[in-house]
């Protein structure tokens, strides 16, 4: 089925975004080490959301993919990885309660660890060293040691991710998820926010349709489904030594799998249809995410997808668009129209974060809460122009309260971004704001709903 793929035939591509590690021996001893660890995750569970993202592209479902853009060694702790999980969890109630449709629930977490960098070089105060590219390469403190690439990180990091799976596997099905906790986390939360007025309507609904189930006999109890959940675990597929060591034979299917998680994309950078990350996703049976900004152009969008998902099978593939908030409108219908052309069956969904970053006068990279909600409207209105479904979204998170991104019912403004900024590369939603993106992005959907009905 995949002519000529190996897990090491990546290796003879081109290939961007590589770190250099000076001790290659090192390197070498390091990703023989990874290959004898245990799977991280199992293909079974790989097939599963593909069965569910198919779903998905057949416009019976939505996306939630979300977390940190780099996790870091530093900030693991079960708190934070608590916190996350359970503001995920809230967006994902509201989603599902707005779309009526299943919510596959896909974090950026447990092994989102590399990261490709605009620049190899970074310069403070007249001292010029090599970029931090994520925690499994280098470390982002300004030094000359610390930036020099350290393969026994990649250990850390496979450990690191395994502890978080294990918590969060925990937490999904051992009664963290119950609905009703839930959502009375929500309501706790809005009582203590400006968002309460606002987003008390949809929240009010939802509790009553539990009062209802409860009546039925329907409550965490009686069914599994309202006291446990699927969660599945994503990153980009950037450091390929690591993913190589970490792909297996799954013995069921006698199909190759990436171990290290469920599902991997391919950055906008890395995305050359020659080169060397495409090579590798190529032969993996994954689940696959492919982001596109707004130099992807439809024709490249195809190749990319005849490469990798030569058997059109829904759920195989991901585009995650990354316009920027004022270039969806024009942008993204070139790429659905092709794709309907073909007839390529894809789940379309929107990262509203990358192409809205912006510096500060004070030299902090931040993104505008109103440009990232205006660039997930600005793409459900395009997938409702062109009769497709808006899949789902991308977003940068964190369960803790940060002050990265301005804006939101809390109003951040530039000058409090200092507050707290923390995160190791790009500005995340803090947890209210990505809360407040769930109920927006509820309110959208009942409009399209009440328009549809109206017609
Ligand atoms: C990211 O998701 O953190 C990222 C680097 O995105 P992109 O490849 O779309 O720029
Ligand atoms: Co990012």
């Amino acid at each position: 089925m995949n002519a000529n793929w190996t897990p090491d035939s990546w290796r003879t591509k081109p290939i961007r975004q590589v770190p250099s590690y000076p001790d290659e021996e090192a390197l070498r001893e390091v990703e023989a080490r990874l290959a004898s660890f245990p799977p991280l995750v199992f293909a079974g569970e790989a097939r599963k959301l593909r069965r569910k993202l198919a779903r998905v592209a057949e416009g019976k479902g939505f996306l939630l993919q979300g977390g940190d853009c780099a996790e870091s060694f530093a900030e693991h702790s079960a708190d934070n990885i608590r916190d996350f999980f359970r503001v995920f969890l809230q967006m994902a109630v509201v989603l599902t309660y707005a779309s009526g449709q299943p919510v596959v629930k896909l974090g950026r977490i447990a092994g989102q660890f590399a990261k490709p960098r605009s620049d190899d070089f970074e310069t403070r105060d007249g001292v010029t060293l090599p970029s931090y590219r994520g925690d499994i390469i280098n470390s982002i403190e300004f030094d000359e040691e610390a930036r020099i690439p350290d393969p026994h990180r990649q250990l850390q990091a496979y450990r690191q991710s395994a502890a978080t799976l294990n918590l969060l596997r925990a937490f999904a099905q051992g009664g963290y998820a119950n609905l009703e906790h839930v959502h009375r986390w929500t309501l706790g939360f809005l009582r203590d926010t400006p968002m309460a007025g606002r987003y008390r309507e949809i929240a009010d609904r939802i509790t009553d349709t539990m009062r209802f189930m409860r009546a039925c006999g329907i409550n965490p109890d009686t069914a599994h489904q309202l006291r446990t959940t699927d969660f599945y675990t994503s990153h980009e597929a950037l450091l390929l030594g690591y993913e190589q060591a970490l792909t297996r034979i799954d013995s069921t299917s006698g199909d190759w799998y990436a171990t290290s998680g469920h599902f991997l994309w391919i950055g906008d950078r890395t995305r050359d249809p020659e080169g060397a990350h495409v090579e590798f996703l190529r032969g993996v049976q994954n689940p696959i995410g492919i982001k596109a900004g707004p130099s992807m152009t439809p024709d490249g969008l195809l190749k990319l997808i005849e490469i990798l998902n030569p058997e059109n099978d829904p759920g195989r593939l991901t585009i995650i668009t990354r316009f920027g908030a004022d270039k969806v409108a024009s942008g993204l219908p070139p790429l659905i129209r092709a794709v309907q052309r073909e007839g390529f069956k894809v789940v379309w969904s929107c990262d509203p974060m990358h192409g809205n970053t912006i510096k500060t006068d004070a030299g902090y990279k931040t993104r505008p809460f109103d440009r990232v909600l205006a660039e997930v409207r600005a793409f459900m209105q395009v997938h409702a122009a062109e009769g497709t479904h808006a899949g789902g979204i991308h977003i940068e998170m964190t369960g803790q309260n940060v002050t990265e991104c301005t804006g939101g019912a809390r109003a951040i403004a530039e000058s409090d971004l200092s507050d707290r900024y923390h995160t190791h590369c790009d500005p995340r939603l803090n947890a209210a704001q990505a809360l407040e993106l769930a109920f927006l992005i509820a309110g959208e959907m009942n409009h399209a709903d009440s328009r549809e009905a109206a017609e």
